[in-house]
């Protein structure tokens, strides 16, 4: 999801780079941009090095002509090219010219050009926040559908107590989501189950065999169907991610465990997204005590683990079952290949040991198999984009089967 951050100038502006963190955290492109006063608390770099994007700071930033006239339509490009524009923080100033489509500077022309949804996270101090004016103002822009993540009470930079503060980071970065799924709660009354991660199969109580999953992906879909009005179930193999808001998370170690938790957990299901990297092998045996080095070399006795799709796939009844290939090579192939063999609905599949796709990256380019022997191929995005995309097949499949079998 590509976002547009616009940080207005009051002392909370510093917060503004922890939320553009955050933003990206959540699988989100930020788009920044700084007003005047802002940048008299904080400096581009700092966003420009958290975003890896330029940082707009002027309307006329540029010295020829030419670039000076590319400029001042990039406001309208900005507008096109993201989803959600979040204004924090939004002093009583940037308020008060949206509020009356007043566009003297980058931020206030781009709002005017922008379509999406608005977020607006209001700090000021307690009085000019109570001030009849910009009570108006805040009337005014609630009344035109913008959201507004309500300044919270607490000590002020001014050194008094009250309502005024910049909201909980995460509180703003939720909204974001929320507004970006904007309406479309067309996976709402589905309980989707997903899996994601790698497993670790323990070698002896110090070692283990796992991969290099990052459960981005599966974190990523996870999201995106919560914001989309679905009771989500995520059962996750260890991570270094923050749980996705609003959905239930199970943390499991092993392959063994994680066939245990999604058995438990599929007679609720109606979506079954299986993204996990299962482990297909692990010890014959695990020692109870550290192997100790007393050989020049040694080899482990390995049993494969359960092959939880290929079984999902046969006690699958009416739900539908997604499945995932990670290759090398042969991406097409193999993933029909794995559509038929586990008796998938639809198989994503991806290159992995690529840099920018695969399992560590931020982004991803998959091929969706289907059933009708269809190929589509998602080209390069970001994770959050690949799950809505991934998302919006898997609704064409749900909406298909109900046009067929009823539900
Ligand atoms: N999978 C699973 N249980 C396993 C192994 C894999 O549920 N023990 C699932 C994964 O979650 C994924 C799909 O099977 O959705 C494909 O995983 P992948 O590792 O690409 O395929 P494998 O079945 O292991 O086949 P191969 O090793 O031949 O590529």
């Amino acid at each position: 999801m590509n976002v547009i951050l616009g940080v207005g100038g009051g002392i909370a502006a510093y917060k503004a780079a922890e939320l553009a963190r955050v933003l990206i955290q959540r699988y989100c492109r930020v788009q920044v941009v700084l007003t005047a006063g802002a940048q008299e608390f904080v400096r581009p770099l700092t966003f420009a090095t958290l975003t890896q994007q330029k940082v707009i700071t002027d309307m006329f930033s540029s010295e020829s002509a030419e670039a000076t006239l590319s400029s001042a339509v990039e406001h309208i490009a900005v507008a096109q090219n993201n989803e959600v524009l979040v204004v924090a923080p939004a002093t009583a100033n940037v308020l008060a010219k949206m509020a009356h489509g007043i566009a003297d500077d980058f931020l206030s022309t781009l709002y005017l050009a922008f379509t999406g949804p608005v977020v607006l996270a209001p700090a000021m101090n307690d009085k000019m926040w109570a001030h009849a004016a910009a009570q108006a103002n805040m009337a005014i822009l609630r009344a035109r559908g913008h959201r507004i993540v309500e300044p919270e009470d607490g000590f002020l930079a001014c050194g008094t107590t009250g309502p005024g503060r910049l909201a909980e980071i995460t509180r703003i970065a939720d909204a974001v989501v929320e507004a970006a799924a904007g309406t479309a709660h067309d996976l709402e009354g589905e309980t989707v189950l997903v899996t994601a991660g790698p497993t670790q199969e323990p070698i002896d109580p110090v070692r283990y065999i796992s991969n290099r999953s990052s459960g981005k992906m599966g974190y990523a879909i996870a999201e995106a169907a919560a914001a989309r009005g679905a009771d989500v179930v995520l059962i996750s193999g260890p991570v270094n991610l923050p749980a996705p808001r609003c959905v239930r998370l199970i943390s499991i170690r092993t392959a063994q465990e994680m066939h245990h938790r999604v058995f438990e957990e599929l007679e609720a299901a109606s979506i079954v997204v299986k993204c996990a990297a299962v482990a297909d092998f692990r010890m014959k045996e695990v020692p109870v005590q550290k192997i100790k080095k007393t050989a020049a070399r040694m080899s482990l006795e390995l049993d494969p683990t359960p092959d939880i799709l290929a079984e999902l796939g046969r006690k699958k009844g009416d739900r539908l079952l997604i499945g995932f290939a990670a290759e090398t090579e042969n991406l097409r192939q193999e993933a029909a290949r794995k559509l038929e063999s586990k008796n998938c609905d639809m198989v994503v599949a991806n290159l992995v040991g690529t840099e920018d796709t695969g399992f560590e990256a931020d982004t991803n380019e998959v091929v969706l198999a289907l059933r009708n022997g269809e190929f589509i191929e998602i080209p390069k995005a970001s994770k959050r984009e690949i799950a809505s995309e991934i998302l919006d097949q898997v609704l064409k499949l749900r909406l298909a089967r109900t046009a067929v079998h009823g539900r």
